[in-house]
């Protein structure tokens, strides 16, 4: 049996090794306050390369300070954030691995002492009161993607990942849940969808390689936007050269989330089938035989893992033994 998890992938002119991916995952661990890369950084990530992981997706990474979740966020608002994050894609690709990075911007949802913003004055339940984005605003959040995008190339990153999850600026503007915009911004899909169709042709300006869009296809709520509503996003994503829809859920609003192995991978399998857009299944992905199955299934193109690979940062090992693949290991761990 010929495994499709370890088969390569290639988007534009960057291919994957396999299909294993890490999932960005915020480690609210930066050197200081200024969103710098530290030790922990160093090791964490070159460690999941080492083990074999064929795209490391570092975690959400702030485009503008306000824009963090916690002070202790990784950042890529200045140039001084370069030289800390090419360290961490020259290791990355010495031990054979791509790397991607999450760009982001928290809106309501950072957690921090001064003004924050967002597409209207409503507060995630619980959250401090945002301030409503204006014009001028709205204009400083797409050129600082555009500047991430930019940075992000000159450290050495492969592929680039939006954050539209989560209930994060983008997903706060692309949900009726959040965004209650009068001006071009808001009330319509389409005026919703504004915002990151700017982010994405201002990131094109700086930026020719893949990129990753990841969304929350179930808002979990029913004034909230649908499926439905995410296929049509990925086929105007599509249009705009957005080359994967990584399919998560929730966040927006609190809400009860039914959690079982693979939770969300039917998003990704209706997305994938229906915009005809490549995608990403993210959730409870843990075994070698269930990651297989979903590619081998086509409900996704690559599989995210997050926390099995905190647990396991050699998982992609155990998971070629499992599958009887041949994969390059390091030789100083022979064929352990
Ligand atoms: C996350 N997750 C997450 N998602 C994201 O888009 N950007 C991020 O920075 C983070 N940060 C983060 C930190 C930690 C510690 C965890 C555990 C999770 C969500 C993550 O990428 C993934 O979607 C979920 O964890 C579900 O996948 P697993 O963990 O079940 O494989």
């Amino acid at each position: 049996m010929s495994s499709k998890l370890f088969s390569p992938y290639t988007i534009k002119k960057v291919t994957l090794k396999n299909r294993i991916v890490m999932a960005p995952m915020c480690m609210y661990s930066a050197s200081n306050e200024d969103g710098k890369i530290g030790d922990w950084h160093r090791i964490h990530y070159a460690t999941r390369a080492v083990g074999g992981v064929g795209l490391i997706v570092v975690e959400a990474t702030a485009v503008l300070p306000e824009g963090r979740i916690s002070y202790r966020d990784l950042g890529i608002w200045s140039d001084e954030h370069i030289a800390g994050l090419k360290e961490i894609t020259d290791l990355i690709h010495q031990h054979g691995g791509k790397a991607a990075i999450q760009l982001a911007h928290a809106g309501r949802k950072a957690e921090l002492n001064e003004d924050v913003f967002a597409p209207s004055a409503l507060p995630f339940p619980g959250m401090k009161n945002p301030l409503e984005a204006d014009e001028n605003y709205i204009r400083r959040v797409v050129e600082a993607f555009s500047q991430a995008a930019r940075r992000a190339k000159e450290a050495g990153f492969d592929i680039i990942e939006l954050h539209g999850a989560h209930g994060y600026l983008i997903n706060q503007f692309l949900s009726p849940l959040a965004n209650r915009r009068q001006d071009a911004y808001g009330g319509t899909a389409d005026n919703r969808y504004r915002l990151l169709g700017e982010i994405i042709d201002a990131v094109k300006t700086e930026w020719d390689g893949p990129i990753f869009v990841r969304v929350s296809a179930n808002e979990y709520d029913e004034n909230g936007n649908s499926l439905e509503q995410y296929i049509e996003y990925s086929r105007t994503l599509k249009t705009q050269g957005v080359d994967l829809i990584d399919c998560s859920s929730g966040a927006v609003v609190p809400a009860k989330i039914d959690i079982y192995p693979g939770y969300q991978i039917n998003l990704s399998e209706r997305i994938r089938r229906e915009a005809g857009i490549a995608t990403g299944a993210v959730g409870l992905i843990t075994s070698a035989v269930q990651a297989e199955e979903i590619l081998g299934n086509e409900r996704a193109d690559l599989v995210f893992l997050g926390r099995e690979l905190l647990r396991n940062p050699y998982w992609a090992f155990n998971a070629a033994k499992e599958l009887g693949a041949e994969i390059d290991r390091p030789q100083q761990y022979g064929r352990a």
